[in-house]
C-alpha cells in the first residue's frame, strides 16, 4: 500500500450517512498513521460554518481544509488563511463590482453574512429562475469587466468568485505543495460545485451515488475513465470508489 492524497467535499458526500462515514473514518485514519496519506476537506462553507459542523458531526481532523468554494486554504492549525493563495486571488478581483451587479437581479436572495467571503459573493437562487438568471447575470459581470465565474450548487446556493479559484485549482495548489501526483490524488463530491474536481482532470475521482442533478448532467456529458460514478451514497460510495481505484 502506498499514501494517496484523499480531497472530499463534506456535506452530502462525506456527511450523510454516519455509520457509513464511520466504517471509511477508521480506514483512512489507519492508512494516514500506516502509509503517511493526506486528508484534504474542500467544502463552500466558510471556516465558522464549518466549525459549527464539526461540533455535530465527528470528523477526522482534515491535514488541510480548504473552504469557501476553494477560495480560503487553511493549513493545520492555522487561523489564517494560506497568504500565497489569497494574494493570487486578489489579482483584478473587484468585489464591490460583483455584488453591484448581482444586486440587479430580484431572483437573488443574498446568503447569511458568514458565508460572504472575501472571494466568494453568495446567493440563494430557485432552480428555475437559475435558467434565465445565470447567463444574464455572466453577461452583466462580463460587460462589468470582471474576470469571475458564477457556480450553481445543490439547486438553490450560487457563488461568484475570481476567475483563478475554485474546488479544482485549491485541489491543484495543494497537491503541488504536499508534493503528490495526480495518479495518486483522489477527489470525491456530490454537487456543482464539485464539478471544478473532476473537469479536465487526470487525478481521479468518485461522484457519490446521491449526486445532484447538476453534476451527473454533466458527469454524462464529459466522460472520463478517470472517474467513477458509485452506487451507493455519501461515505458508502466513497469507500466503493476507494476500493475501484484500488487506494484502499
Ligand atoms: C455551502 C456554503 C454556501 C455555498 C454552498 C455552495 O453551503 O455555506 O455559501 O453557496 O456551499 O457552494
Ligand atoms: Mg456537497
Amino acid at each position: 500500500m502506498k499514501p494517496f492524497l484523499f480531497v472530499t467535499d463534506l456535506d452530502h458526500t462525506l456527511v450523510g450517512d454516519d455509520r457509513a462515514m464511520h466504517v471509511l473514518n477508521q480506514q483512512l485514519e489507519q492508512h494516514r498513521q500506516q502509509y503517511g496519506t493526506k486528508l484534504v476537506y474542500s467544502t463552500g462553507r466558510s471556516l465558522t460554518s464549518y466549525r459549527h459542523l464539526t461540533t455535530e458531526k465527528s470528523l477526522l481532523p482534515p491535514d488541510i481544509l480548504i473552504c469557501a468554494v476553494g477560495t480560503e486554504i487553511y493549513h493545520q492549525d492555522s487561523e489564517e488563511p494560506d497568504s500565497i493563495w489569497f494574494q493570487k486571488l486578489s489579482i483584478g478581483w473587484q468585489r464591490d463590482v460583483v455584488a453591484n451587479s448581482a444586486a440587479r437581479f430580484v431572483d437573488l436572495t443574498p446568503q447569511p453574512d458568514s458565508e460572504q467571503r472575501p472571494f466568494k459573493v453568495s446567493y440563494f437562487l430557485s432552480e428555475q429562475a437559475a435558467v434565465e438568471v445565470i447567463p444574464d447575470l455572466e453577461a452583466l459581470l462580463e460587460e462589468q469587466g470582471v474576470d469571475a465565474q458564477v457556480i450553481f450548487s445543490g439547486g438553490k446556493d450560487l457563488d461568484i468568485l475570481p476567475r483563478q479559484a475554485n474546488k479544482g485549482m485549491a485541489m491543484t495548489f495543494v497537491r503541488q505543495f504536499l508534493e503528490f501526483e495526480p495518479a495518486r490524488t483522489v477527489a470525491c463530491g456530490d454537487s456543482g460545485n464539485d464539478i471544478a474536481l473532476f473537469c479536465d482532470r487526470s487525478e481521479r475521482g468518485i461522484i457519490v451515488g446521491n449526486a445532484r442533478p447538476e453534476l451527473l448532467q454533466w458527469h454524462r456529458a464529459h466522460p472520463n475513465p478517470n472517474r467513477y460514478l458509485a452506487l451507493a451514497e455519501c461515505a458508502g460510495g466513497i469507500l466503493e470508489g476507494l476500493q475501484h481505484f484500488g487506494f484502499l
